[in-house]
């Protein structure tokens, strides 16, 4: 029987660069779901949020814990910052090229909720795209595409590999060490701004491996986004917009957020969420204008949004685009410490959004994702090679998955509706319990294994929302 030193779960920046941290002696396998540039690093916009040097790390710590509205692990937040530099150094010395000025300084933005300018960029607004290029044409690993993780093999307490289907096929792969990067929830969400492929499967298979899922009720929106085109991802407007000068207005050209929080369109993402969303409710339509922008800068400095919104007929910088908030981050995930271990089952990591250190608390610091993805990816490598790689591996029978079944078609764009209108930017008692009667009822229903994963993260969300009572950071409560 084959056995990988490392099967890792997913291909984003944590999948990939925990691979670039494996010694060359290991063998590494990346599953990846759908093509493999198809992920949530491909379309990040904004950047890397990193301390610039050693005398802004407290300052980065105090945003991030500000952020996090009290409910961050404050050992992983100072985990966080105080590797950002290292992490950032590796990038640049493994042949990185963030964007610079003429001088070759490194250029660093500034987005809400940060007290200084130290987001870093690439390629413009296009981050996560030169990233993702960058750390692919450097992993050694091998790498299967359109491949489904249909269960982890658990037993004894560690974890011996996984099972996948790929096409009509499935086998169990055999792995040392399972490192779990597949990334958040989008497509449970009928407006988000995820890949494709994020559709909440490992957290839903955590959830019935039994495994802890935690702030699942922390799902952070995305104030500025396009949702208006036919996909299911929605476009985002990267908040380094409005760090450049960028205004949220309305039909009357009325900076309105101004009314909810004085720092406007740089307040929390959370609060610029909820003012736009009840501004609309008001019969409002809300912006973003860019007006404050030439065209040869915005054309330089958002070289993708320039040409997304030109093609779609928006005339930017001299026309504004109409936004609306949409599900973007999940704070919460799959239980783990501060290496990435996932308690009680040894040999078995969890790293990136997929995962929850604590280190967002009740809500996310603008481009802390990324660096998180880095920063954890790269602990949980180095934990894992302090271990007994020594056992004897053993097999498991073939156990079949019925995927999908007629009628989840349906039923998951139920879900989708439920979730964005009972379990979204405001939340009620009443329609929590309504979207928890929706959930427990489908579950209940002849439906696909694929499905059955979807609506054991969606309940997670919706029974974790119920059990926080009152309103903290990005979880906000309304009235019954
Ligand atoms: C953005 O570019 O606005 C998104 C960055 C993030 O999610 O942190």
């Amino acid at each position: 029987m084959k056995v990988y030193d490392y099967v890792i779960v997913g291909a984003g920046i944590a999948g990939l660069y925990a691979s670039l941290n494996i010694p060359a002696s290991k063998s590494v396998l990346i599953l990846s779901k759908d093509p493999i540039w198809e992920c949530n690093t491909f379309y990040a916009q904004g950047g890397v949020a990193t301390a610039t040097d050693e005398e802004d790390i407290p300052s980065h710590i105090e945003d991030t814990l500000k952020a996090g509205a009290g409910l961050c692990n404050e050992e992983a937040v100072e985990i966080l910052s105080r590797n950002s530099i290292g992490v950032i150094e590796d990038l640049i010395n493994r042949g990185f090229e963030f964007d610079k000025d003429e001088n070759g300084n490194l250029l660093f933005t500034k987005e809400a909720a940060h007290s200084k300018p130290r987001i870093l960029h690439a390629g413009g607004d296009a981050t996560g795209r030169e990233l993702h290029k960058f750390l692919l044409s450097q992993t050694r690993a091998k790498v299967l595409e359109g491949v489904i993780v249909v269960d982890l093999l658990i037993d004894e307490g560690r974890i011996w590999g996984v099972t996948i289907r790929q096409g009509a096929k499935q086998e169990n792969i055999y792995a040392r060490c399972v490192i779990i990067a597949s990334g958040g929830v989008g497509s449970i969400y009928e407006y988000h701004t995820n890949a494709k492929k994020i559709s909440a499967d490992m957290q839903g298979l955590a959830a019935l491996k039994g495994l802890t899922l935690k702030d699942m009720e922390f799902t952070q929106f995305h104030p500025t986004v396009f949702v208006y085109n036919k996909r299911a991802r929605k476009l985002l407007l990267t908040e380094a917009l409005r760090g450049e000068g960028a205004t949220i207005v309305d039909e009357e050209g009325r900076r309105f957020l101004l009314e909810y929080d004085e720092r406007g369109e740089l307040a929390p993402r959370d609060i610029v969420s909820r003012a736009i969303y009840r501004h609309q409710k008001e019969g409002h339509q809300a912006y973003l204008d860019f007006s404050n922008f030439t065209e040869e800068f915005f054309k330089k400095r958002f070289p993708t949004i320039y040409r997304n919104f030109q093609n779609l007929g928006y005339d930017v910088p001299r026309q504004r685009v109409p936004i609306s908030p949409a599900f973007h981050f999940m704070m919460g995930g799959i239980a783990t410490d501060t290496w990435g271990r996932v308690p009680g089952v040894e040999n078995l990591y969890a790293v990136g959004e997929v995962a929850c250190t604590g280190v967002h608390g009740a809500n996310r610091l603008a481009s802390n994702s990324l660096l998180e993805g880095l920063v954890f990816s790269k602990r949980a490598v180095e934990d894992s090679l302090l271990g007994d790689s020594s056992a004897t591996m053993r097999e498991f029978p073939n156990k079949q998955f019925i995927l999908t079944k007629s009628g989840d078609k349906e039923r998951k764009q139920l879900l989708r509706r439920t979730m964005w209108e009972k379990v979204g930017i405001v939340r009620r008692i009443s329609e929590l319990e309504e979207a928890r009667q929706i959930v427990t009822r489908m579950e209940k229903e002849d439906i696909g294994y694929l499905l059955k994963l979807r609506i054991a993260t969606a309940k997670s969300i919706i029974e974790a929302a119920l059990a926080r009572k009152s309103s903290i950071g990005a979880h906000y409560i309304e009235g019954e």
